[in-house]
């Protein structure tokens, strides 16, 4: 198989890492605008190679990983789905917008290509998944979170709410995923996977909790419906090199490949 990873950033270089050993994968391609990471990841691996042209790219590949942001996925998803080509999208935030969402829905079953979303930084998507063949009567998403973590996010700003001045658990939000993502973009990803997964943006409830004890970015995810209750949580430890981004992000991402490329579907 032929990738295409798009952003050499903690996600994509951790993929980038794994596929190189994957006897699956023939090649590599490498695109970031940022040129110096974009090289460094390219000589430190075996069968990569940075490419400068995005068309170009697409072209050449079975397999896009977006893994930049919100901005690039607008930019690659319809370019690589028109061509037919399967994408795995970690940026998951840009499908908040049902208009963008609806589309490459559409034109992914127009051409036949797959949109793969890993699980990401949060766990127990598989039981939301199969909780969601039937009845949901309430999906509620608990994020803990330490104060550097949501240092300057906008909504805690401009409600005058000073992270630093915890000093005990504090829940600083409460809303539906869809003002939840608007509230605190950087979190949105969990949010819009579980939505996604569940009963949609609108009916998904998220709270925020600011936690100055705690070194991990935490996910409680309860779900009731006609298959019982489950109440899930991870707690997240950081990735080594993105203080914003949770280690399980990365692996989810390579696990997602690995099935991909061995065609191994157990516990879907
Ligand atoms: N699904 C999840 O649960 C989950 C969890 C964490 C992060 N994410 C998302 O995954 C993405 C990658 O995360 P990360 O931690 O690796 O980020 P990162 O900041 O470590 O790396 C992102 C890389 O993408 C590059 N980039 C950004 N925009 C680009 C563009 N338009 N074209 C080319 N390159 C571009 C940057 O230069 C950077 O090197 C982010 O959008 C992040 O929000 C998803």
């Amino acid at each position: 198989m032929r990738l295409l990873i798009v952003g050499c950033g903690f996600i994509g270089s951790t993929i980038a890492k794994a596929a190189d050993g994957m006897d699956e994968v023939e090649s590599i391609s490498l695109l970031d605008s940022n040129i110096d990471k974009m090289e460094a990841l390219t000589l430190s691996l075996n069968k990569a190679k940075a490419i400068p042209d995005m068309e170009a790219g697409i072209d050449e590949c079975d397999l896009l990983i977006e893994a930049a942001s919100q901005a690039a996925a607008r930019k690659i998803l319809p370019l690589a789905l028109s061509k037919g080509k399967d994408c795995m999208v970690m940026s998951v935030g840009s499908f908040v917008d049902d208009t963008f969402r609806e589309s490459m829905l559409q034109e992914s079953r127009r051409t036949g290509s797959r949109i793969f979303i890993p699980s990401g930084a949060i766990c127990g998507t598989d039981g939301l998944r199969s909780a969601s063949m039937s009845d949901l009567d309430e999906v509620e998403l608990v994020t803990t979170k330490g104060p550097d973590s949501v240092d300057g996010v906008p909504y805690l700003v401009q409600k005058g709410i000073d992270v630093h001045s915890f000093t005990a658990a504090a829940m600083v939000f409460q809303g539906s995923a869809r003002e939840a993502v608007q509230a605190f973009p950087r979190n949105v990803n969990v949010a819009a996977t579980v939505s996604l997964l569940g009963v949609g943006f609108d009916r998904t409830r998220v709270s925020v909790v600011i936690d100055p004890h705690t070194k991990c970015n935490s996910h409680e995810l309860i779900v009731k419906g006609a298959f019982g209750e489950m109440h899930c949580e991870t707690r997240n430890y950081h990735s080594p090199d993105n203080p914003a981004t949770s280690y399980l992000a990365g692996l989810s991402a390579v696990s997602a490949l690995r099935r991909i490329v061995a065609n191994e579907w157990t516990g879907v």
